[in-house]
């Protein structure tokens, strides 16, 4: 069984990638009403929030390996890292970004600190490196209707976004089958700098 943590844009293809395969899947939601769809694909759906531990440890019940994708706020992915180790999960699969502990970003630093609790906890364990997001651009969508143009920090800079549901494909292949992918950490991005 997988666990898939959470029915965002990565966490719900990864979802409907497995089931396409028919493998096992759990995915860890707030609302099950909102993953309707993901039950009909034959998933299971476990109710529970990340910031309670005791409703996580329900949820890895007989999983072998978890795709750890959430706002990944730290205590809360450290809830499901520890609550893997209690239960003897064989691989972890974490989506992440430029981490660093140093970074002037918070969301870094918050990845930086979540992969080292996922190391020290020992756990098996792939890293998704990726690239921002193609959907973040849909965020932009309000501010481009208002006023024709959206801004970005990125100066001259270009960018190769990668669609997420690309990064949901390569968590769904090493969830399925982990031999080979432990201590790595996989660059995604996309083909060309566009943006
Ligand atoms: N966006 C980017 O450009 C980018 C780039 C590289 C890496 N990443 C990484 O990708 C990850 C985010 O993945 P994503 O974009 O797929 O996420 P997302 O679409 O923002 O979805 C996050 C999900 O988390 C759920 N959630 C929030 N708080 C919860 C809680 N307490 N308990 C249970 N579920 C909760 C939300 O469900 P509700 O419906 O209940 O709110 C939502 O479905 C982060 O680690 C981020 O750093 C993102």
């Amino acid at each position: 069984m997988i666990l898939v943590t959470t029915a965002g844009k990565v966490g719900s293809e990864a979802v409907r990638l497995l089931r396409g395969r028919d493998v096992p899947v759990r995915v860890l939601v707030r609302d099950p009403a909102k993953v309707t769809a993901l039950a009909d694909a034959g998933a299971e759906v476990a109710e529970a929030d990340l910031d309670v531990p005791a409703s996580i440890d329900d949820a890895m019940a007989g999983v072998s390996a978890v795709v750890l994708v959430s706002p990944a706020v730290p205590a809360q992915e450290l809830n499901v890292v520890r609550s893997a180790a209690r239960a003897g999960v064989g691989h972890v699969v974490k989506a992440t970004s430029k981490a660093s502990a140093d970074a002037p970003i918070a969301r870094r630093r918050w990845q930086a600190e979540i992969e080292a609790g996922l190391a020290a906890s020992g756990i098996p364990h792939t890293l998704l490196r990726s690239n921002a997001y193609m959907q973040n651009v849909l965020a932009l969508a309000p501010a481009i209707a208002k006023t024709s143009s959206f801004g970005s920090s990125a100066g001259r800079g270009r960018s190769g976004l990668i669609d997420a549901r690309d990064v949901a494909a390569v968590a769904a292949e090493i969830a399925a089958a982990p031999a080979g992918h432990a201590g790595q950490t996989y660059w995604l991005a996309g083909d060309r700098a566009d943006v």
